[in-house]
């Protein structure tokens, strides 16, 4: 989930597919990706993959 919003990734998915946002569109929708950054390479491969739970650590290293 992002932890500053409280909001879980499979909560985030139908609406960014619903709303054709990109991780910005999400950021500017709802925050989330907008505050710490942590999750955006998550969010990333959620909309990349549809994936909405993660066991490896994701890093900004390759996250424009
Ligand atoms: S965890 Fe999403 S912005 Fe901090």
């Amino acid at each position: 989930m992002c932890v500053c919003r409280q909001v879980p990734f499979a909560r985030l998915l139908p609406m960014a597919r619903a709303g054709g946002w990109d991780v910005d569109g999400i950021a500017r929708a709802t925050g989330c990706g907008a505050g710490c950054g942590l999750c955006r390479p998550y969010l990333r491969r959620m909309l990349a993959t549809g994936e909405t739970e993660f066991r490896e650590l994701l890093t900004e290293s390759r996250d424009g």
